[in-house]
């Protein structure tokens, strides 16, 4: 196959493994490829890059997107010259007999040739949370983290409202930190975000410890666990969170994604992020990095203006350049970094 067909069929791979919108697949020049071409090789090579890679095969989108996504590659085939595929119209029969769930897998593929899986809701809201599918936000911070490794390699990140994962396992895939602390408040979230940390073959460590301690002849010996990193979710709720708490963190590096959508918890979330720089036993305060998707941009500015009461500075994180995950250009984030 040519390299320009093979790297058409990877974008509609790439694209569809995540289950990115169809609207953003490169149909218009499949249709031109199609139009100079008289064998249906593409359409199969595409077919088995998508619903028939074994990671979806394995880890399946939604029944409604597969069918969605086959529906327009059957119209695209239908539309030139070629013999009926019986692949294809087999492939969505096998569909057509499956039935709808509440839940479906999204894959994303890392630079690295490794990829997370994430087990999401369809809904974007369901049992009262917005946390259980992934958000453009987490998306965009965890391209920057992957091209800016250095802020989290070796260092302890905190993450606050992890919803399900995809922010902290990508980077605990890809940029070394010595410890990654996952947390959210909401209960389905925690269950959903510690599945998802295991599904991609991680081992969790217990909440308040990164080591087991052992009596030897009398002294304490401190039986390190070598996984790296050390990867613990915790139950945080920025609005009554603990001093215990805020001492057993200790976080190098704050970060999180799409947590500012409401003024009453953005003040909760600031005064937490203030106390934090407070309990830092070194003293030395951790760098904050917040990822927004800018919806309404008056909760944008008090935000900020909420900063700039109580003397917390920050500034605009210059936009990184690769697009990994494809998420839609225009959703407008920002990643601003906090000094607090
Ligand atoms: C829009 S979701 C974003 C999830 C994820 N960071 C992402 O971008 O895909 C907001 C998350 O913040 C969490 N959250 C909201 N209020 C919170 C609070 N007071 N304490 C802790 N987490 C909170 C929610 O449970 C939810 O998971």
């Amino acid at each position: 196959m040519a390299a320009a067909e093979e790297e058409l069929a990877l974008g509609f791979q790439r694209r569809f493994l995540a289950a990115r919108p169809l609207r953003s697949f490169p149909w218009p020049e499949l249709e031109q490829k199609l139009k100079t071409s008289s064998d249906s090789s593409l359409l199969v090579d595409i077919l088995h890059k998508t619903i028939l890679h074994p990671l979806c095969v394995k880890y399946p989108s939604s029944v409604k997107y597969r069918r969605g996504f086959l529906t327009e590659l059957i119209k695209k085939h239908e539309s030139t010259t070629a013999e009926p595929l019986d692949e294809l119209y087999d492939t969505l029969a096998d569909i057509l007999n499956k039935e709808e769930s509440t839940h479906c897998y999204k894959n994303y593929l890392l630079p690295t040739g490794e990829s997370v899986t994430l087990s999401e809701n369809v809904a974007i809201i369901s049992r009262g949370t917005t946390g259980l599918v992934t958000w453009d936000a987490a998306l965009h911070l965890a391209e920057w983290a992957i091209e800016n490794s250095t802020v989290f390699s070796n260092r302890t990140v905190l993450e606050l409202g992890s919803g399900i994962g995809f922010t902290g396992i990508a980077i605990s895939k890809t940029c070394n930190p010595k410890a990654y602390i996952f947390s959210d408040y909401h209960h389905c979230v925690l269950k959903q975000l510690t599945e998802n940390i295991c599904l991609n073959g991680f081992v969790l460590e217990p909440e308040t410890t990164n080591h087991i301690e052992m009596q030897s002849q009398g002294q304490k010996v401190e039986v390190m666990n070598y996984q790296k990193p050390k990867l613990t979710v915790a139950e945080l709720d920025w609005g009554s969170v603990t001093e215990k708490q805020l001492m057993d963190l200790q976080p190098d590096v704050i970060i999180a994604a799409d947590v500012v959508y409401d003024p009453e918890i953005t003040l909760a979330l600031i005064g937490m992020l203030q106390k934090l720089s407070t309990y830092r036993a070194d003293g030395k305060p951790p760098e904050v990095y917040i990822a927004f998707t800018v919806r309404n941009p008056d909760t944008y500015h008090q935000f900020k203006a909420e900063l700039d009461k109580i003397g917390i500075g920050w500034q605009i994180i210059p936009a990184h350049r690769n697009s990994i995950f494809l998420y839609d250009l225009h959703s407008n984030v920002t990643i601003l970094q906090l000094l607090i």
